[in-house]
């Protein structure tokens, strides 16, 4: 039985993540981007931080890279709306395997540190070092990275997919980032507003095909698929992990 056709994301979100648009155009601006700014945002998903990005800089380009086809796609619709097609490109592709002909004044990884793959547990440094060699001397990364806000209990450790040790602390997060060279220039973290609008669009899709679709021979796989996350989010994470946003400057 093939997996039916659920709305993408898009649809319910602005972005990926849990982030305000507030926050947004602050962290934006916490990059001081130089004028004619090259910015590449890896795992861009829909590239809504990358064309706000560009917005905000007129004289900025950008590259966005996702292995996402539907989210590429509706972030070059987006960008194309907003005429900015001329200073963005977005491609499908892997950023583990993303060589590019010269490095960037900016790097965004938002909520994407898994893109280079490896071990989980160490997806923040093996993120920190590829940055390192994508960016100019100098150069800045935005981070959107997890953290535990307070030590999860063992219940809800057992509640969700994520070990204890993937995550650290805010603090532990930020000296990881200067072991690997950077400084930190400004810390910001999710509110559980931001997080609230990020589960509650999450999971729409979801309760609107099921709906739609009482009678369909694939409404119990997506309603488990619903009822999982769920689960994930109120037993497991919400109000426990975190997300920081840590802009950082290369050495
Ligand atoms: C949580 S989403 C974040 C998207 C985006 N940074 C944002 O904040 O809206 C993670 C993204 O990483 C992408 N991704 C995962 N592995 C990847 C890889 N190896 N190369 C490129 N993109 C990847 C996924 O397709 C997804 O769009």
């Amino acid at each position: 039985m093939t997996t039916p056709e659920i709305a993408p994301l898009h649809d319910d979100l602005t972005f990926h993540g849990p982030l305000s648009g507030e926050r947004a155009g602050r962290l934006i601006h916490s990059l001081h981007l130089p004028d004619g700014a090259r910015v590449l945002d890896a795992g861009c998903g829909w590239a809504e931080f990358l064309l706000r990005a560009l917005e905000a800089n007129p004289s900025a380009t950008g590259t966005g890279v996702d292995l996402d086809a539907a989210a590429i796609a509706h972030g070059q619709a987006n960008a194309d709306a907003r005429g900015l097609s001329s200073r963005v490109t977005l491609q499908v592709g892997d950023v583990a395997q993303f060589r590019p002909e010269s490095p960037f004044d900016a790097v965004v990884v938002n909520g994407a540190s898994q893109v280079w793959g490896g071990d989980p547990l160490q997806h923040t440094a093996n993120a920190l070092t590829a940055v390192r060699d994508l960016l100019s001397p100098g150069g800045k990364l935005m981070l959107g990275e997890g953290f535990w806000e307070r030590e999860p209990t063992a219940e809800q450790l057992a509640a969700m997919p994520i070990p204890r040790n993937q995550y650290s602390s805010l603090a532990d997060l930020v000296d990881l980032a200067h072991t690997h060279g950077y400084r930190l220039l400004a810390v910001e973290q999710a509110g559980l507003d931001e997080w609230d609008v990020f589960e509650n669009g999450h999971a729409l899709a979801w309760e609107r095909w099921l709906r739609a679709n009482p009678d369909s021979p694939h409404a119990e796989e997506v309603r488990a698929r619903a009822d999982t996350h769920r689960a994930y989010r109120l037993r497991g994470w919400r109000g426990t992990l975190g997300l920081a946003y840590l802009t950082l400057q290369a050495p």
